[in-house]
């Protein structure tokens, strides 16, 4: 039987973080056994506010650096770039035309710029490019051209797999079933992931724990996560403290109980706690930095894998745009030769 698809798309923006990991690069990996895994790098997303191209090229290197070092199989896992996929792009025109300009209005990332804009005396669309508009509509392509079937991503994705849906049921209702219709797989837990100062950590916030810090950087960094001034006797209260909020997803689920008791007990010291969870994290993560760094040495390497992820890629996409340009009423196939899947 053949095996359903699983997508997602990681934007190049930002050193890769340890909520990244738990929030999207681990369930990510997870899937891998059950479904035919298609992860790519979504560069043009990046391109929206991203002006540079060096720091776009070194940003999807690390991200792609990060992804393998890992553990994701590029043999069994689809890992590819977005921009090297020009079928997207003509999907991306014919799903516009299906997309009430309303939808757009409405999603999120647009409406909090015009918000701000708004509050601040500014033109509604001030600061505002069309590729943040329409930037739903990209995603929607990413997720509709290889017949995706589910998508794991973050609660804060949770709109754009909406808009995707409403995309695609209105082509369908013209056209038929051709199209399938994608389920977002949302982890919520995971997402509440603390940074140093307790606010979710976020690069927009500045409080991010790298996943491949080099290790003295690493261990100070776990050093600054705030915590209340309780003293080392007085007993603690595990949930509210940031440190044990994420010591809780590295430690062994027996610890993590343990764990619990000396914090109510008192006699724990954070610093202790904070040596602990240190000591998890290069535990998870020392061998997986080698690996990074040898990556990042090499990108030719990376280059070679993507390419070749892109090809498999488009083996799915060119004979599902076949489909769509025929239903719609175009020419199936465009004047240069396809990839035939
Ligand atoms: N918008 C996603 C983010 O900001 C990245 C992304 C682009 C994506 N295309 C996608 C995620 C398709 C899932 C499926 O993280």
């Amino acid at each position: 039987m053949e095996q359903k698809i699983s997508l997602t798309g990681i934007k190049p923006t930002g050193t890769p973080h340890i909520g990244n990991y738990l929030g999207m690069i681990k369930p990510a990996l997870a899937l891998v056994q059950d479904y035919q895994a298609l992860y790519f790098i979504a560069d043009y997303h990046a391109l929206t506010t991203v002006r540079s191209a060096p720091e776009l090229r070194e940003m999807t290197y690390e991200v792609a650096a990060t992804w393998l070092a890992l553990g994701m199989d590029p043999e069994e896992v689809i890992f590819f770039r977005q921009s090297d996929i020009p079928e997207l792009f003509e999907l991306t025109w014919i799903l516009s035309c299906f997309t009430p300009k309303g939808l757009l209005n409405r999603a999120h990332a647009y409406k909090a710029m015009v918000d701000a804009n708004v509050e601040a005396g500014r033109n509604a669309d001030d600061g505002v490019n069309n590729g943040l508009f329409t930037y739903p509509v990209l995603m929607a392509a990413d997720i509709l051209l290889y017949g995706s079937h589910v998508v794991p991503v973050g609660l804060d994705q949770k709109q754009h797999i909406e808009i995707t849906r409403d995309i695609a049921m209105a082509f369908n209702n013209t056209y038929g079933d051709i199209l399938v219709i994608p389920e977002g797989l949302i982890k919520e837990g995971v997402m509440s992931i603390p940074g140093l100062d307790g606010r979710k950590m976020s690069k927009s916030y500045d409080n991010v724990i790298p996943i491949f810090a080099p290790a003295g950087q690493l261990r100070k960094t776990v050093m600054r996560i705030l915590t209340d001034s309780r003293r080392p006797e007085e007993p603690k209260e595990p949930d509210e403290d940031n440190v044990f909020n994420i010591y809780k997803h590295f430690a062994p689920a027996e610890d993590v109980e343990t764990t619990r008791q000396r914090y109510r007990q008192g006699g724990l010291a954070y610093s202790e706690i904070k040596n602990e969870l240190y000591t998890l994290l290069e535990a998870t993560f020392g061998e997986a930095r080698e690996k990074y760094h040898g990556y990042l040495g090499n990108p030719d390497a990376l280059e070679a894998i993507m390419l070749s992820g892109a090809e498999k890629a488009r083996a799915i996409a060119c004979p599902m745009m076949r489909k769509i340009r025929k239903a719609v009423g175009v020419r199936p196939t465009i004047a240069a030769p396809l990839i035939d899947g």
